[in-house]
């Protein structure tokens, strides 16, 4: 592959964009500025730089956010800016997706992908990939709600039931839950339907990611999942 097709597959702009890059000096390889557009490289873990910046390449792209209220999962958004808008130019120039979406005013993990394998997989219902929200509701739990949930409880335009995989009271007013199933405000809708309300939404966990303590609301980082996914 040569270098400018390789820093387009990776979301540095257009071909042009890109072979101006090199040209200008402003790309390193192995240590090295390489200034001929044209030159060939073994994309495989490559490491480059691009403006004093490093860059692993990579076939696709796996990113973990740890989204802030306020943000739509949205390529278009309609009233608060896209969760795109917190990522890199390069990463949104790639196409990144999201990985199903969350609510505007939901914080937490969020993963986006440009590998459409790993986005149908994820978001498929028959897949049962477990996601783990952390819910502050209005009123205290009850076991009653909680049994509910577990047991099935009817959406408004659904008739078959949906079904929590665990629903936990972490304290009275906390409530732990995990679903298998994406539907459109699933978790706010739940809990209304067995008498409560969602006052603050978490996503704590997604398949095989949990949210890194680490990662600060707004933040990003890379994660690679197992094959298994
Ligand atoms: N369920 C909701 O109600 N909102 C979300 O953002 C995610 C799941």
């Amino acid at each position: 592959m040569t270098l400018t097709k390789l820093l387009q597959s990776q979301g540095f702009g257009t071909r042009r964009e890109c072979r101006e890059l090199v040209l200008s000096g402003r790309v390193m390889v192995a240590g090295e500025v390489v200034t001929d557009a044209e030159t060939e490289v073994a994309p495989e873990a490559l490491k480059f730089s691009v403006n004093g910046q490093d860059w692993l390449y990579r076939v696709n792209a796996y990113v973990m956010l740890n989204k802030p209220a306020g943000y739509e999962c949205s390529q278009k958004p309609k009233h608060y800016p896209s969760v795109l808008s917190l990522l890199p130019v390069q990463l949104r120039n790639r196409g990144l997706q999201t990985v199903g979406r969350l609510d505007e005013d939901t914080t937490g993990l969020l993963l986006l992908t440009d590998d459409g394998q790993f986005l149908h997989v994820y978001t498929s219902p028959k897949k049962n990939i477990a996601k783990v929200y952390r819910a502050t509701v209005k009123h205290p739990l009850t076991d009653a709600q909680l049994t509910a949930l577990c047991a099935g409880v009817v959406l408004h335009d659904d008739p078959e039931p949906v079904i929590a995989q665990s629903a936990i009271a972490r304290d009275a007013h906390t409530l732990e839950l995990t679903l298998t199933g994406g539907k459109y405000h699933q978790v706010k809708r739940m809990v209304a339907a067995v008498g409560n309300r969602v006052e603050a939404l978490h996503r704590e966990r997604m398949g095989e990611f949990g949210l890194p303590a680490a990662l600060a609301p707004g933040e990003w980082c890379y994660v690679e999942p197992t094959s298994a996914s």
